[in-house]
């Protein structure tokens, strides 16, 4: 079923941390449930994530929702009936957004990014960020998609032309058994990134992962 209407300036609540969560079609997307529960164990945090098509292979959306957060999709943007004047929903997200996360980002996104393709609702909220918005990208992928010379590539354009952090990837057995460079940062580590940069503080009430 379709979300609401999104509307920025309805969502965005003073004093909190609006954090948009951007899952790719990468076996890490698995971890979106605990990034979600994780982020939301600290105080005056709102998530909303956003998935790409093939991310959904991943998870399941009711995981997302149970953790506490929205999760919206290429259809939430394309409403019939369109009239000038309602919301869009890439836009209303990055005026929602104080940091975005792309975690995971796969190799087809991570070239999207650095072409400045926006074909779905991941990237033309991407495209549509101001640039003093603070966006992380943690690659995940195969071990020799990661070594492919293009992606090297992908990442100076996105550091030093787009300048989002890019952050990873890490090495252990990969998914498909592989070993090397390629694995998502721990999802841990995503988290600490988003407490650090805003001093946020853990809620009494929150709970433990293990
Ligand atoms: C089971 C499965 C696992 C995959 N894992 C990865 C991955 O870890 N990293 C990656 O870059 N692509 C992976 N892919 C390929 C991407 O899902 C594919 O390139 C897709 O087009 C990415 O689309 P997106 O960037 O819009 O999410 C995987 C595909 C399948 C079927």
């Amino acid at each position: 079923m379709p979300n609401a209407p999104f509307v920025a300036e309805e969502e965005r609540e003073p004093g909190y941390t609006h954090v948009v969560l951007i899952l790719t079609g990468s076996v890490a997307s698995i971890k979106a449930p605990l990034i979600v529960s994780e982020l939301l164990n600290y105080e005056k945090v709102k998530v909303e994530v956003v998935a790409t098509k093939a991310a959904f292979t991943f998870f399941q959306p009711e995981e997302i929702r149970h953790a506490g957060s929205r999760i919206w999709r290429d259809e939430d943007e394309w409403v019939e009936g369109y009239k000038v004047g309602d919301p869009i929903l890439h836009i209303e997200l990055r005026r929602w957004a104080d940091i975005v996360l792309i975690a995971p980002c796969s190799a087809n996104t991570l070239s999207k990014i650095a072409h400045g393709h926006c074909d779905n609702l991941a990237t033309s909220l991407l495209r549509a960020l101001a640039p003093t918005t603070p966006t992380y990208v943690f690659p995940a992928m195969n071990t020799l998609m990661y070594e492919h010379p293009l992606t090297s590539e992908h990442i100076r354009i996105i550091e030093d032309v787009i300048e989002y952090n890019v952050v990873g990837p890490i090495g252990k057995q990969l998914a498909c058994g592989d070993v090397g460079l390629g694995a998502m940062t721990e999802w841990r580590d995503i988290v600490q990134i988003v407490v650090d940069r805003f001093d946020l503080q853990r809620r009494p009430d929150a709970i433990v992962h293990s």
